[in-house]
């Protein structure tokens, strides 16, 4: 078997055995399959699909890639949480230092933008000096010492999914249940938490369309953590509209930042508080969800979850003196445009997915592996579903970088709106938690 073997076996429907999957990923990841037939593969996996064994071995397969950590010897119990991609999903910059702040250490592993769907690291990387690339030594030290650690895949842990997340984002292979439960559950098994929380995003602006598919990925991820002896559960939260008011890179730091101190948009608080409250009870932080939200609203009102992330960015390389102050120092957009309502209605839709395509044609996503993104551009939301706007009142602001890129995302953004001319109500921000 060669690697023209493995592809032309996917290509034609055949399940693929764990040594296959072994010399197809593992070669991958050391330089000797070249990225041209790791996109043949990847797109043969995303049309013929993969069966439970396949996509359990890809996922052991991709961990095995790397060092998996052990984290015993810093903390008894270590927690992460991941999204499986959504717009506006900035849950990971307000959860980490909350739940941090309550006495759990956090150790996570991120991604950058996937597609339509911003990434952690970039929103991260838009406060000047914030390091992303940790090696394992410097990893355990800050979990040690700071209690929270958001970093990205290095050569040393989960190297197969780190060159192939880029790979996918650039191939039209991200929305494939095996490729997105490999890739989440390798890296979450190699970076070593004891406890996983899994964000599994469902709607227009997922992956995940249907409920049917986001329960079927959320079971296989809780399978796979809990065949390796970690405590696993998974939330199906909504994304149809964009989550909070903010997508784009820095603005969304600054709003994950800003709910810290207690000023954020209600439906991204509360999904905040459930994810973190499910991180406390997985992570034996708390006996049941009502301690553990009277815990987390005890750090969030004494200004010590707040205090945690500018710790931790500190940590990190950030530059805190900058995020201090009541108006965030970070770079601006040079032209910024109001988009208004068309008619007076009922907001009835905001078709996620439109407003992320239109933030990665602002520039704070890629079109090409390897792109740099644009921090300082995005869009943010001034009515969301169910909301009654008047004719002429602002829908949303369009961050960007000349006023024909801010013209081309209105057009876009306006076609993203449903109207109604009754009541609405947005869908549940929360479908189900398994495991
Ligand atoms: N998050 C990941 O880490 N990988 C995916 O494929 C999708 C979301």
């Amino acid at each position: 078997m060669n690697a023209v073997d493995v592809i032309a076996k996917k290509r034609d429907g055949g399940e693929l055995s764990r040594a296959e999957i072994d010399l197809f990923v593992h070669g991958y990841a050391r330089d000797e399959i070249p990225d041209y037939q790791a996109a043949a593969w990847a797109m043969a996996v995303f049309l013929n699909g993969m069966t439970r064994q396949e996509t359990i071995d890809l996922t052991m397969s991709m961990a095995a890639s790397g060092e998996t950590l052990d984290l015993h010897d810093v903390a008894p119990i270590v927690v992460d949480k991941h999204s499986t991609g959504g717009v506006g999903d900035k849950t990971t910059i307000a959860v980490a230092p909350w739940v941090a702040a309550c006495g759990l250490p956090v150790g996570k592993m991120s991604g950058r933008g996937l597609g339509f769907s911003g990434g952690t690291l970039d929103k991260l990387e838009a406060i000047p000096g914030f390091r992303t690339s940790l090696d394992i030594e410097q990893f355990k030290a800050q979990l040690a010492r700071v209690g929270v650690v958001v970093a990205g895949q290095t050569q040393q842990l989960a190297p197969a999914d780190g060159k192939l997340y880029a790979l996918r984002d650039v191939t039209a292979t991200v929305p494939s249940l095996p490729l997105i439960a490999s890739s989440v559950m390798s890296k979450k098994i190699a970076a070593g938490a004891d406890a996983i929380v899994l964000d599994v995003k469902v709607g227009r602006g997922a992956f995940m369309k249907t409920l049917e598919e986001a329960e079927a990925l959320a079971r296989i991820m809780v399978e796979i953590g809990q065949g390796v002896g970690r405590r696993v559960s998974a939330v199906i939260s909504d994304m149809n509209q964009p989550l909070g008011h903010a997508v784009g890179n820095a603005l969304e730091t600054v709003e994950a930042l800003e709910t810290l101190r207690g000023r954020g948009p209600a439906d991204f608080y509360e999904h905040c508080l459930v994810i973190a409250e499910q991180m406390l009870l997985l992570g034996s932080r708390a006996s049941d969800l009502r301690e553990a939200r009277s815990q987390l609203e005890d750090a969030l009102e004494s200004g010590r979850a707040f205090e945690k992330a500018l710790e931790w960015i500190a940590a990190q390389g950030g530059d805190v003196a900058l995020l201090n102050g009541e108006s965030y120092g970070l770079r601006a957009a040079p032209v910024v445009c109001e988009l208004r309502a068309p008619r007076s209605a009922v907001v009835s839709g905001i078709d996620a997915m439109q407003v992320g395509l239109a933030a990665v044609d602002l520039g704070a996503g890629r079109h090409k592996k390897g792109d740099p993104v644009d921090h300082a551009v995005g869009i943010v939301l001034k009515a969301k579903v169910g909301d009654h706007v008047q004719a002429g009142a602002p829908l949303l602001t369009v961050h960007a970088n000349s006023a024909a890129h801010c013209s081309r995302a209105c057009q876009r953004l306006l076609g993203a709106y449903s109207w109604a001319e009754d009541d609405v109500s947005a869908a549940p921000l929360i479908y189900k938690v398994i495991g």
